[in-house]
């Protein structure tokens, strides 16, 4: 069977990574673009009995080069009829979407776009389409999400084995383990194992909001409750009824909030704020930390009669230094996953590359890989990711006279700023590991006035690169941002002048 695909069009690098994240982490097969021709050149295969090529979704940002919305909706109503599209904008203009609304746009959004609304807008879709099949007998290709956890690590058996058995009870689940790890990975993984899978997954971010405002986001309020309630609102309880809740980062919940929840788990029943009656509730409750919850409750800051409530199933997984073994695996994983989304030919990496990778700290864990798995893959020139494809540089042939060497040298970033667009280069920059910083060429490096020229300057910045990388000037040439041939030439001019 095959998986469903959704088309991405997001001119904003990070959104369309992320989005497109969202979608696979749900199973889904994802095309993603930045511009108008390119989703047109994929809207436009036709439909065909090869389901892989029918398209489930599209989301669409208005603003992106060369899209004009309203001709793509007509296109893919023409020859994908049982495609949606949600248009998302930052900045909307109310006529155009009425117009594509009229259109048979199936929503029009205005950024930023939250993943929960996505999968609200998945189970309307899968609703619709079910309701399709029934009235219209329409064979389509739905699927239940695939969620692909990848290990071959024992530890993490153990805990996948855990989360398998648990998956199909009421259980509450407490999973706990570093940031990248998986948590909400794990969180999906038992919602889609367990019976309530087809009714919604709600995840709430317990660090991302003040108190009050995470109370009401949690139990909904009345109209009029307080300033700015405005109409009555649903908490994720309520959203999440008959489904799972995902409560992200739950050591963050304020002390006061602690006790209203643990209240609500016990009853199954939701006060809103401002409201009279309590409202009961079914959902299961998966929670998560990335901070030790014993030292939370010995600090005072997390209840412990909540932790117990919480904690019928814990699950711990192991950071990804721990496992060794699934480095290979998650690596060549990702490498397959990104080629393909990103249509690019990559194979593999070569034994050097891997070895820098594997001697990596991966204190951001799975995500950390990742995010320099899916880099490497888009800046790999062959079939075979090579070491410099680690880095993020890649300024093969951009002469070092080009580069201006900025005040403050401490910013690895600064002095690359010319080769990618800022979403990139901010991109990279998150994603930058402490080897990478550690191994940059301006590290440790002062340079006063009195130094000397620019360009005594720029010959002592290559000396003690080559000095750091013992000689090999593949390696330096890639730290230093340039091509090997840029700094041989460099070499031979220092060479000359003595
Ligand atoms: N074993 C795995 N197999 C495949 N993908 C994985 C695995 N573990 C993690 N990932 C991927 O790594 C990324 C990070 O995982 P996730 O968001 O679940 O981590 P997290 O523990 O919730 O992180 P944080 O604490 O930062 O929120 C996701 O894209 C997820 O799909
Ligand atoms: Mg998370």
């Amino acid at each position: 069977m095959s998986a469903q695909r959704v088309l991405i069009i997001e001119h904003n690098f990070r959104e369309r990574i992320e989005i497109t994240r969202f979608f696979e982490d749900l199973g889904y097969k994802v095309d993603a673009v930045q511009d108008g021709s390119s989703a047109e050149s994929i809207i436009n295969i036709k439909n065909s009995d090869d389901t892989d090529k029918n398209i489930l979704l599209v989301i669409a940002d208005i603003d992106a080069p060369a899209f004009n919305a309203l001709k793509f909706l007509k296109q893919v109503k023409d020859v994908k009829p049982l495609t949606e599209v949600i248009f998302i904008s930052e900045h909307p203009l109310v006529e155009e979407a009425v117009t594509l609304m009229k259109h048979g746009a199936f929503d029009f959004i205005i950024k930023p776009v939250t993943f929960e609304q996505i999968e609200l807008y998945l189970k309307k879709l899968s609703v619709k389409k079910r309701a399709g099949q029934q009235n219209e007998g329409i064979k389509n290709s739905h699927t239940a999400p695939l969620i692909e956890i990848i290990t071959s690590d024992k530890g993490m058996q153990r805990v996948l084995n855990m989360a398998k058995r648990v998956a199909d009870s009421t259980a509450s689940v407490l999973i706990q383990g570093e940031s990248g790890t998986g948590k909400e990975l794990f969180a999906r993984f038992i919602h889609h194992n367990s019976k309530r899978s087809s009714m919604p997954f709600v995840a709430l971010n317990c660090a991302a909001l003040p108190e009050n405002l995470l109370e009401s986001e949690l139990f909904g309020h009345e109209k009029g409750a307080f300033t700015g309630a405005i109409t009555r609102k649903e908490g994720k309880f309520e959203l999440a009824n008959n489904g799972t809740l995902f409560l992200d980062e739950i050591t963050e919940m304020q002390y006061h909030l602690q006790a209203k929840l643990l209240r609500v788990l016990q009853e199954k029943t939701v006060d809103r704020v401002g409201g009279r009656e309590p409202v009961p509730v079914n959902v299961r409750i998966i929670a998560s930390t990335n901070r030790d919850m014993k030292e939370s409750i010995r600090n005072g800051e997390f209840r412990e009669d909540l932790y117990h409530r919480l904690n019928t199933i814990p699950l711990t997984i192991p950071p990804l230094r721990q496992r060794q073994g699934d480095l290979r695996l998650l690596c060549d994983h990702f490498i397959k996953h990104y080629s393909i989304i990103d249509a690019r030919d990559v194979k593999g990496m070569t034994p050097e590359a891997y070895q820098i990778l594997s001697s990596q700290k991966f204190t951001g864990n799975v995500r950390e890989l990742q995010n320099m798995i899916h880099r490497a893959v888009l800046l790999a020139e062959g079939e075979f990711i090579e070491p410099q494809d680690l880095l993020m540089e890649d300024f093969a042939d951009v002469d070092i006279d080009d580069v201006d060497i900025d005040e403050d040298t401490s910013d690895p970033i600064k002095d690359n700023s010319y080769s990618k667009s800022l979403d990139e280069i901010a991109y990279s920059a998150n994603a930058m590991t402490d080897a990478m910083r550690n191994e940059h060429p301006l590290r440790d490096f002062n340079i006063n006035i009195e130094s000397g020229s620019l360009r005594d300057i720029e010959e002592r910045v290559i000396y003690n690169t080559l000095d750091r990388t013992e000689g090999n000037r593949t390696h330096a040439a890639k730290l230093l941002g340039i091509s090997v041939r840029t700094l041989r030439n460099k070499l031979n001019e220092y060479k000359e002048k003595r």
